[in-house]
């Protein structure tokens, strides 16, 4: 088998020589060119993602280990996806950056790549562009941030910051404290320390094999991550002349014990979208019932924030995802290969539990099943899900009056009106929060709990919404109603006082309204205008898929070999 690369460098011809003398001006030696393998550091650094910010020293741990190797590493920037300060919606760019990513490795000279991420959408864009091209590689995901504390208090990252903004719009928390929450709940880079979307979504990269095992929980700050850096990129030098690529490790049995797993870890509801995305590129079949049924067979035994105890800096002490997978050895497919080439079997034949209150036993789980569950009804007849392990029990089946809010604005400008006729039983809907109607599906789907019934110790209500919610928060929501109210799904067509119906136990979503109604109001109903004209944004509007099928791009459905001859390096 040659290498790619040498395409590039090899030979004293025109093109070779470009190639070569542009990458000296860096003062590369000519060894580097000597047939070792190149390996690409796709790295989502950014100032602007706090998450990632330790991620340009750990791509030089990785650098480390290629050099060891004896491979070439060259470092390359990806657009980087930062939850807190980018808007509308960090999701409105996964595609984007899933495209640069595919992009940047078939058209670079790379035999192998090391992927570095960290916030939520940074590891889910990676995670989908590289499932598109069939290059070897490694991911390393940056590991959670220090645990949140203040004193001896735990503020567990921004699930302390829901419930502290609950208490403050309560009246039970005061200034002095809020403003303690705001220096005590990031104490770290890393990505978020609860089982949010950026710690699930690790968790998912490492149970399909994706990275090396062991590294999903690793602190961002421990020295570990160092090391484990440095072992991941020599474990892509040596990939780079197999056929180790992620078609080769993400098949249908990795995806299999990353759903349970996923379950098992009481892990965000965004993995759905994220993952479905990513078997449909690789033509994987995932549907939403799978998610259902494993869901169903699978106990939840990690007691990690949002639906359990702990932060993720405990569950790594307790032994992380190799420890997971070791209690659920029975439910796993064995066979499924890691980017070592070793088997689910082998990797967790030595792994043991070193904390029983943080990761349980199958036989003493926290819950028989797992925390999602996937919906259908008149309401959402391609599919919703509720994380039902974060909710409250009494709320798991109810039916009440609508409360709707046509849009985000409308939500905003009226939730906390005193005059706002709702109580505790009502069903709080938001509308226009999906893939076109956000635009970009973002996280609202955890609708704050209105001001006067917060004040009177409400703390969980039915919400009902096509939009995401974070993967930290937690409360009776349903999320991800498709289709979309934008597209004229039925959500579209509610009104404040009809009566809606949730079943959890039975997994069904009502709207309780005749037909004759409903068709009189579809009759009326007018599609709201695009969010956007121009750009990428419009490429999104008319392009994205819904949130049952993963809200990808269709186009980007599939593998592209990065041998195809219009990348030809000897021809350009
Ligand atoms: Fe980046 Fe939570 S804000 S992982």
């Amino acid at each position: 088998m040659s290498l790619r690369s040498q395409r590039w460098f090899k030979g004293p011809g025109l093109n070779p020589v470009i190639h070569r003398a542009w990458l000296r001006s860096q003062g590369y030696h000519s060894d580097m060119f000597d047939g070792r393998p190149v390996v690409g550091i796709a790295n989502t650094w950014s100032e602007t993602t706090p998450c990632n910010a330790h991620l340009r020293d750990l791509a030089e741990s990785v650098k480390q280990g290629v050099l060891r190797e004896g491979g070439f590493p060259l470092e390359f920037p990806v657009m980087s996806l930062g939850e807190v300060l980018m808007k509308p919606t960090t999701m409105l760019y996964r595609n984007l950056v899933a495209m640069e990513v595919e992009e940047s490795v078939r058209a670079l000279p790379f035999d192998a790549l090391v992927t570095l991420s960290g916030c939520d959408k940074t590891t889910a864009s990676v995670l989908m562009g590289i499932a598109s091209v069939d290059v070897p590689t490694v991911m390393l995901t940056g590991g959670p941030m220090l645990r949140g504390i203040s004193g001896t208090k735990e503020i567990p990252g921004a699930t302390g910051l829901w419930q502290a903004d609950r208490a403050r719009r309560a009246g039970t928390m005061s200034d002095d404290e809020w403003e303690e929450v705001e220096h005590c709940l990031a104490r770290s880079p890393g990505h978020c320390g609860v089982m949010g979307t950026a710690s699930t979504m690790a968790s998912m990269v490492e149970a399909l094999g994706m990275t090396l095992p062991g590294s999903a929980a690793i602190p961002a700050v421990d020295a570990r991550r160092r090391v484990i850096a440095e072992e991941t990129g020599i474990q892509a030098v040596r990939n780079a002349m197999t056929e180790r690529t992620p078609q080769a490790i993400m098949t249908p049995a990795a995806f299999h014990n990353a759903i349970t797993v996923l379950h098992a870890i009481g892990g965000s509801t965004n993995a759905v979208i994220h993952l479905t995305a990513v078997a449909r590129r690789l033509g994987v079949s995932l549907g939403l019932d799978m998610f259902d049924a494993l869901s169903r067979v699978t106990p939840l035994i990690a007691n990690v924030v949002p639906t359990g105890e702990y932060q993720m800096e405990d569950f790594f002490y307790a032994g992380g995802i190799p420890a997971v997978m070791g209690e659920l050895v029975d439910l796993l497919d064995p066979v499924a290969l890691d980017v070592r080439g070793v088997s689910v079997a082998e990797s967790v034949s030595t792994v043991s539990v070193a904390d029983r209150r943080v990761i349980r036993s199958v036989d003493d789980p926290l819950a028989t099943e797992g925390g999602l569950a996937v919906l259908r009804g008149s309401l959402c007849p391609d599919g919703a899900v509720i994380k039902h392990g974060a909710a409250s029990e009494h709320l798991l089946q109810h039916t009440g009056p609508a409360v709707v809010f046509e849009n985000r604005r409308h939500l905003e400008a009226s939730i906390d009106d005193p005059a706002l006729d709702v109580d505790a039983n009502s069903v709080l809907v938001l509308k226009n929060g999906g893939p076109v109607g956000g635009p970009g599906m973002p996280e609202w789907g955890m609708l704050p709990i209105p001001k006067k019934l917060a004040e009177q110790g409400v703390e969980d209500m039915v919400r009902v919404s096509d939009a995401r919610m974070s993967g930290t928060s937690e409360g009776a929501c349903v999320l991800h109603v498709a289709p979309e109210s934008a597209v004229g799904g039925p959500l579209a067509l509610v009104e404040t006082g009809d009566l809606i119906r949730l079943d959890v136990p039975n997994r069904t979503l009502d709207l309780l309204v005749d037909d004759a109604v409903l068709a009189d109001r579809r009759a009326q109903w007018q599609s709201p205008p695009p969010a956007f004209t121009r750009g990428f944004g419009r490429l999104y509007v008319e392009q994205v898929e819904q949130a049952d099928v993963g809200a990808d791009f269709g186009f980007l459905r599939g593998v592209t070999p990065v041998d195809d001859p219009t990348y030809d390096p000897e021809t350009y």
